[in-house]
């Protein structure tokens, strides 16, 4: 053992893609017993296992994952044995290790009982069984159920759950696991137990357990075939009245699954439970969701247009994981994107049809490029299918999520809407049971569709956002156009060099009076007598030849933004604006006025950063003054084409973000619109005056939406009589998106009302800790100076705790993730912040404080003042002792 350097002991060890081999042993079957106490409880399981035929080795060791766990007792009996005895094993029979429990010399069947006891009271990670606001609940995936007893933690074995579960019966009135309750009783002490049974086999990151004193509000759907399914939202007798809309939303879920996708639920029960204390937004554990209570929980007074649009597309995104990710799971967790990504394109495809398309496409693509892009051209860059990783919680990124979900949507561009469907039907029968790679998926689009995508996989294999420059001629004479495109990566950490990508770039032509073209495409992707095109980018360069093109015509490039791609050639302010008046693509419209917004930005910054005058844009102002009063667009997508890029992506284009310059920059155009244009605004804020109860509707939200924006500008002005307007509004309003609308203003802005405002908004609301977590948000986003003081003194406040992430999440993330430019003081202040909450919070929830560091990840991207603060913060870090494995790997991989 004196080889062991203390190095070699305190870093953790490196999973490889490349060294997965099957499971040794199975478990078949599964038999839970809890015995629930706060402070311990006991679980005895018996796991029916076999030798796995298709597994190579022939050691007969049975290895188990487990972590923080007391040991009570294991018993082995032998199946099929002549002397098939139960044999008590003693510590000869076993090797216990911290986080595993390796058991020797095991038969081919056998059943083994394990007894365990842990502590939910003291269980902060969130991970495993723990206690949160006087219930039981747990969260097994990716590595949660090793916490609750040794088991091989692996999505690829899997087995059929048997669970009972006793507790008090006062404290604990509602007893809760996966699949249909077959049995309960009562026994002595005033406690009862409940017995569930799944008849689905699943891998045990799917399994769930919940006790508590709940109020459950029920309903009932019934699917295409006739089958009637309990539905049943389990949530704290306070929040009774804020059941509505999540049950409406999950019926329209299950509609939208069979109608969109051919799928039908499984089971006569679906339960999704409420809880306070959740690391991530909610879990689509099988038969039995557990939402954290923000992503669920909805009031007209308590909740924003943005949470009753956010609680939609969590419950389509967890409930459509029943078929994409549970009856369909992951072989192993480097395939993660086969179920989120996924998942993540069924959810948005389903908000899209429910609400505007335009709409939820700008919002998917603002995530990918305000923080995938930074993500893949950072020191975390990973492909969507990761090759290793030393904490697969690091690995729940918006590269697998949302760079995933992009890459369905690209199969499914270059499939058609037919030929995708024939591809996840065929996927869903093929798989069905099974726990699958990525290539099982690809395979049964492939096969139904006659298409190679094998240099497609290398949007699965290749980190690093692509990069596009287009250049393009015409030829009077012959009436033809080309257009001429071409692609380049840079290396990310680990691949020092990439292969060309196969891109699906959606194009269309404009005449010079912004009418459509019909194209009429030479060579092997032929479309003819189309509006738009898919062209396939599969080279480094490529050449696309339109015929019969009788004038010059203005390119609309990646419609729909079809890749997920940056677009590197510069095109004239003159054509920007033209394509934000005339493109008939929704998406390119917004993306052409964000184009535009942001070369203006980037030139300003360089006039501010010289010490000269700034000068807006006429011809700016103009087209915005256009889209202001055009009164045939929608008011939701009116309001997003109003709005300018964020400080974040901005700080992305620069090579060195100089955030102090970004902020005043980006104020300095805001309040020049307001200037130029305040009669409009103010026009257009008093023309919608919505009547009546609170609606969650496309028509009101794009009021309130408009309205907001309005205002938003117009208190840039700092003129007394906006204020007044904004106090009313907060005053005055029947909902929550109009009163956190105009708080916030005040907030952000020095104003007389401001105190009183906050104080009146908190003496109203203490109650409610999802509203009071917005209260926190507000202040932590603020721009005015002095934020960082706030957010500290606002930690000793009674309602702030450390132990809840939606509370840390509020007010730390808030400030060090979305407070750009005070987070970045050049005094080094919010850094010295992040780096002592990390250190905090790493000793009480490790995946909560990975998260937060995320804060340091663009630190070369900062000037050399900015970069050593940030560097001595992240030296200091990784020089703590006992540091978790979740923050050492992303600490070591940003400082590498
Ligand atoms: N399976 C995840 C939840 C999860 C992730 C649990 C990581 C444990 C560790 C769930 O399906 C999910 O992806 N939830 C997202 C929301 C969704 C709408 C993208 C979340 O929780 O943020
Ligand atoms: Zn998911």
């Amino acid at each position: 053992m004196d080889s062991l350097t203390s190095e070699s002991i305190s870093e953790p060890k490196t999973i490889f893609l490349k060294n997965y081999s099957v499971p040794e042993y199975l478990v078949d079957t599964v038999i839970l017993d809890f015995d629930l106490t706060e402070t311990k409880t006991t679980v005895r399981s018996e796991l029916k296992i076999r030798k796995n035929p298709a597994s190579e080795s022939n050691s007969s060791n049975l290895e188990l994952n487990g972590q923080n766990l007391k040991l009570i007792a294991i018993t082995l009996e032998a199946i099929n044995e002549p002397s098939s005895l139960v044999k008590t094993l003693t510590e000869s029979d076993y090797l216990l290790e911290n986080e595993s429990l390796v058991i020797s010399d095991v038969p081919e069947f056998f059943i083994l009982i394990i007894t365990t006891e842990i502590n939910p009271k003291e269980n902060l990670a969130l991970e495993g069984l723990y206690l949160s606001s006087n219930m039981f609940c747990t969260q097994c995936e990716a590595q949660g159920f090793r916490r609750i007893s040794y088991f091989p933690d692996r999505p690829d074995v899997m087995a059929l759950f048997t669970v009972t579960i006793h507790a008090d019966k006062q404290h604990y009135p509602i007893l809760l696991s996966n699949g249909n309750k077959t049995d309960s009783g009562d026994e002595g002490k005033n406690r009862h137990w409940v017995t569930w049974q799944d008849p689905f086999p699943k891998p045990c990151y799917l399994f769930a357990l919940v006790a508590g004193n709940l109020y459950c509000q029920q309903d009932v759907f019934t699917t295409a075939s006739g089958q009637n399914v309990d539905l049943y939202l389990y949530v704290e007798h306070e929040n009774k009245h804020k059941c509505e809309h999540a049950l409406m939303c999950l019926k329209q879920s299950m509609t939208w699954d069979e109608e969109t996708f051919g799928r039908e639920y499984d089971l006569n029960n679906f339960m999704i439970v409420a809880v306070n204390d959740f690391n991530m937004g909610a879990m689509e554990n099988k038969g039995l969701n557990i939402f954290n209570s923000s992503c669920v929980l909805a009031s007209p007074e308590t909740s924003t247009d943005a949470d009753y649009y956010r609680i939609q597309g969590i419950i389509g995104h967890e409930y459509f994981h029943n078929w994409s990710g549970n009856r369909v799971t992951c072989r192993d967790w480097f395939q993660l994107s086969l179920k989120e990504g996924f998942t993540v394109f069924r959810d948005q495809q389903f908000s899209s049809d429910m609400n505007s398309a335009a709409v939820q496409r700008i919002d998917d693509v603002n995530i990918l490029r305000n923080a995938q892009f930074s993500q893949d051209a950072g020191p975390m860059a990973h492909p969507v299918r990761p090759q290793e990783y030393i904490e697969i919680s690091n690995f729940y990124t918006v590269t697998v999520y949302n760079k995933g979900a992009e890459v369905v949507r690209m199969i499914h561009t270059l499939l058609g809407n037919k030929g995708f469907r024939k591809g996840s039907d065929s996927y869903f029968k093929r798989h069905d049971g099974q726990a699958v790679t990525v290539e099982d998926f690809v395979n049964a689009m492939e096969s139904e569709n006659n298409i190679d995508l094998s240099q497609f996989m290398n949007w699965y294999h290749q980190a690093g956002t692509p990069k596009i420059e287009f250049s393009e001629s015409y030829d009077a004479q012959a009436k033809r156009y080309t257009l001429t495109l071409k692609q380049f990566c840079a290396a990310t950490p680990g691949q020092e060099t990439k292969k060309d990508f196969h891109i699906p770039i959606r194009v269309g032509l404009l005449n010079s009076n912004g009418e459509t073209l019909s194209l009429d495409l030479s060579g092997e992707d032929s479309c003819s007598g189309e509006q738009e095109c898919v062209l396939e980018l599969k080279q480094n360069e490529q050449r696309f030849t339109f015929d019969n093109i009788s004038e010059k015509p203005v390119l609309s490039l990646l419609r729909g933004f079809s890749a997920p791609v940056k677009i590197t050639t510069q095109r004239p302010r003159s054509e920007m604006a033209f394509l934000f008046a005339n493109d008939p693509d929704d998406f390119n419209r917004w993306n052409a006025g964000q184009e535009l917004a942001l070369d203006i930005i980037l030139s300003l910054i360089k006039e501010h950063q010289a010490g000269h005058d700034l000068k807006l844009d006429k011809e700016y102002v103009n087209a915005f003054r256009k889209t202001l009063n055009n009164s045939s667009l929608d008011n939701a997508l009116k309001s997003q084409a109003l709005g300018l890029p964020s400080e974040s992506y901005i700080a992305d284009q620069c090579h060195i973000a100089d955030t102090d310059a970004i902020h005043d920059v980006r104020i300095f155009i805001r309040q020049q619109l307001a200037k130029n244009l305040e009669a409009d605004l103010l026009t257009l804020y008093n023309s919608f005056t919505i009547s009546g109860d609170y609606q969650f509707n496309a028509k009101d939200m794009g009021q309130r939406s408009i309205r907001n924006t309005c205002l938003s500008y117009l208190m840039e002005l700092d003129n007394a009589d906006y204020h007044k307007i904004c106090v009313e509004q907060f005053k005055n309003s029947n909902n929550m998106t109009d009163v956190i609308a105009a708080l916030s203003l005040l907030v952000n802005h020095d104003n007389e009302y401001r105190e009183n405002c906050l104080a009146s908004f908190y003496e109203q609301w203490q109650h409610d800790a999802l509203v009071i977590d917005k209260w926190f948000a507000i202040q932590a986003t603020s721009r005015l100076p002095a934020t960082l003081e706030r957010v500290k003194s606002l930690m000793n406040h009674s309602a702030f705790t450390i132990k809840n992430p939606n509370k840390v999440r509020a007010l730390i993330g808030r400030f060090c993730l979305g407070n750009i430019a005070q987070f970045h003081n050049s005094d080094g202040s919010g850094y010295q912040f992040l780096a002592e909450q990390v250190l905090s919070l790493d000793k009480l929830n490790p995946q909560i404080a990975a998260r937060l560091i995320q804060g340091f990840s663009q630190w070369r991207n900062y000037n050399d003042n900015r970069q050593q603060m940030m560097k001595q913060n992240l030296d200091k870090i990784i020089s703590e002792d006992g540091l978790s494995k979740d923050v050492y790997e992303i600490v070591s991989k940003t400082l590498a």
